[in-house]
């Protein structure tokens, strides 16, 4: 059976911790979701992991839905929430609705993902009632990189813990069924975690959310361009990758790959045969 947004709810009432992991294609998706993790976020990141851009600004809901479908194929049991890309919610309901329609009805996704607080609390009411799941996504939000200077821990002053609280109450008020909080001071989200009904993800925020999420290249050590201080690298991927193609490159530039176990036989009568033409 899925996992279903109510589950996600009560996970919070019982006092579960959720984890998320992001993932962008089969296999992984694959791998993550026979782990047993609830919630898969197809993030929008993967401009950056996967895709080499400096941000995640270029990121094309083209691109999200190709790389959505690829893990629903891969994702059996986990809700599979599919991130919308930079200005493909902003302009409209209307808009929001038509794109997040796409990765539930085109993709397979279970729900959608969207930046912002009180600014896009309309568009979340909408979806929602629709039957579009909406999570959201407050304190750093990546697509807002150049309005905040940079990636920099958010709610920090009065005014801007105040803010982030209204925009966690407006998310919640909205029908979102959770709500990611990144890179935010752990008090100021615990405090959040509090004061709203819906179960808080957090991603630099601290232990005290309802859930975490990664970015699963973070915790692969397969990302290795910026390493963020909340991401904990679970094994360093690239070094074993790395050892893997010194090794086969070794290899065939000595001809000792493929041996005959990657080989195939033929029958020697054939080649006494093609050898005598
Ligand atoms: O795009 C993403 O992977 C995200 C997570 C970091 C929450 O938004």
């Amino acid at each position: 059976m899925r996992v279903t947004v109510n589950q996600i709810r009560e996970m919070k009432a019982k006092g579960e911790k959720i984890s998320c992991l992001t993932a962008y294609d089969y296999v992984t998706a694959k791998i993550v979701d026979e782990a047993g993790i609830p919630l898969i976020l197809v993030g929008d990141s993967l401009g950056m992991v996967v895709l080499g851009y400096e941000s995640t600004i270029p990121v094309t809901i083209g691109e999200m839905l190709h790389h959505t479908k690829a893990v629903t194929r891969g994702a059996k049991q986990a809700m599979v929430i599919g991130d919308m890309p930079f200005m493909t919610y902003h302009l409209s309901v209307e808009q929001a609705l038509s794109n997040a329609t796409r990765f539930i009805q085109e993709a397979g996704a279970q729900a959608v993902k969207l930046e912002g607080g009180v600014t896009v609390a309309e568009k979340i009411k909408r979806l929602v009632e629709c039957g579009i799941p909406v999570m959201g996504h407050i304190g750093l939000t990546p697509q807002s990189v150049h309005q905040f200077g940079g990636y920099k821990v958010q709610g920090r002053t009065p005014e801007a813990a105040t803010r982030l609280l209204e925009d966690a109450k407006a998310v919640d008020e909205a029908g979102a069924f959770s709500v990611v909080l990144e890179t935010v001071p752990a008090p100021l989200a615990a405090l959040i975690t509090e004061k709203i009904s819906i179960p808080t993800i957090g991603i630099g925020a601290g232990i005290g959310c309802d859930g975490q999420v990664q970015v699963i290249n973070d915790i692969l050590g397969s990302y290795t361009d910026f390493v963020p201080k909340h991401a904990k690298q679970y094994v360093k991927l690239t070094d074993i990758v790395r050892q893997a193609v010194d090794q086969f490159h070794s290899e065939v530039i000595a001809g000792t790959f493929p041996t005959e176990k990657q080989s195939f036989a033929m029958d020697e009568s054939i080649l006494v045969e093609l050898k005598a033409k």
